[in-house]
């Protein structure tokens, strides 16, 4: 017996950015683990060897889940134009697109913030993401009743709330938000729903990214502190995605349970 969940999920095309790690991995793992029977999966991000590894894994656990791996840079307008006329004919019919790719560069202050770090933040957080959202939303368009599909954008707390050493990463997330409330807006007359996931502090590549791949000072940023899984935000963007038609989670905000704010952590101290 399949539950209520896995049967609104059955046969619907996913497609998720930034699918080779982290939250993005995790939520392709967990579609596939809440409908292993009739799914398919588009995995996009930069490193098409490790979407192909994931694809493998997929099909060791969920046999009825197709998988579709995309190499896509979502910084690269060209390569986001070019991907639904490319996808093959079975995939073509997304009905539900994660905006999850997203990066920080750094801790710098004004003036002091690398030219590129501003830009591949703002090219890869938020013009990748409404790129992504620009081609995608046709096929959810020319659905009956003004359109139908789902539009899941991971931003972040640090889109509620600046803090120090994070303003291109907040500002970007703070632009994610006032699209996706926009977006929101303006499909009212529609069955498409929007819904934003914003997470707190979660365990993934993420602070190896900001520390541009020094393993130590990303592993400082959780001494003492209890960070969320990847799979506790992926079990939030399935569901959001599991409910019954006319529920929209609009907006969720996650935090482990020792933050309260982006700056605000119980640390343990030993
Ligand atoms: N971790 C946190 O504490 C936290 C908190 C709040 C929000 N978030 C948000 O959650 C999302 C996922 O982050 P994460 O924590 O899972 O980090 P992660 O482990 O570093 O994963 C980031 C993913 O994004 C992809 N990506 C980066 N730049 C890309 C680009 N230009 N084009 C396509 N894909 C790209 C990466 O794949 P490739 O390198 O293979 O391209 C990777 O799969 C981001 O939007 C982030 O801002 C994270």
């Amino acid at each position: 017996m399949s539950s209520a969940m896995a049967s609104r999920l059955k046969g619907k095309t996913v497609l998720i950015t930034g699918a080779s790690a982290g939250i993005g991995k995790s939520t392709a793992l967990e579609f596939a683990r809440t409908q292993p029977d009739d799914l398919k999966l588009i995995l996009t991000a930069r490193r098409i060897d490790t979407l192909k590894e994931i694809a493998q894994e997929i099909g060791g656990f969920a046999k009825g889940v197709k998988v579709h791996p995309v190499k896509l840079d979502v910084s690269k307008p060209e390569e986001i134009a070019a991907l639904v006329g490319n996808l093959p004919e079975e995939f073509k019919e997304v009905d539900v697109l994660v905006n999850n790719a997203g990066l920080v560069k750094g801790v710098a202050q004004a003036p002091n913030i690398e030219a590129e770090d501003i830009n591949i933040m703002f090219a890869t957080n938020v013009t990748g993401l409404i790129n992504m959202t620009q081609a995608i939303l046709p096929i959810f368009k020319a659905r009956p009743d003004g359109g139908r599909g789902d539009i899941i954008n991971i931003g972040s707390i640090a889109g509620r709330e600046p803090y120090q050493g994070g303003s291109i990463y907040c500002a970007t997330k703070a632009a994610v938000r006032s699209f996706t409330d926009s977006l929101r807006r303006e499909l009212i007359a529609s069955r498409i729903r929007i819904i934003e996931v914003d997470p707190g502090q979660v365990e993934t590549e993420f602070s190896v990214v900001r520390f541009y791949g020094d393993k130590e000072k990303a592993k400082k940023v959780y001494e003492g502190v209890e960070p969320l899984t990847p799979e506790d935000i992926a079990e939030v963007v399935v569901f959001a995605a599991g409910r019954r038609e006319n529920v929209v989670l609009a907006d969720a905000l996650i935090f482990p349970n020792h933050q309260a704010a982006a700056t605000v952590m119980h640390r343990k101290t030993t």
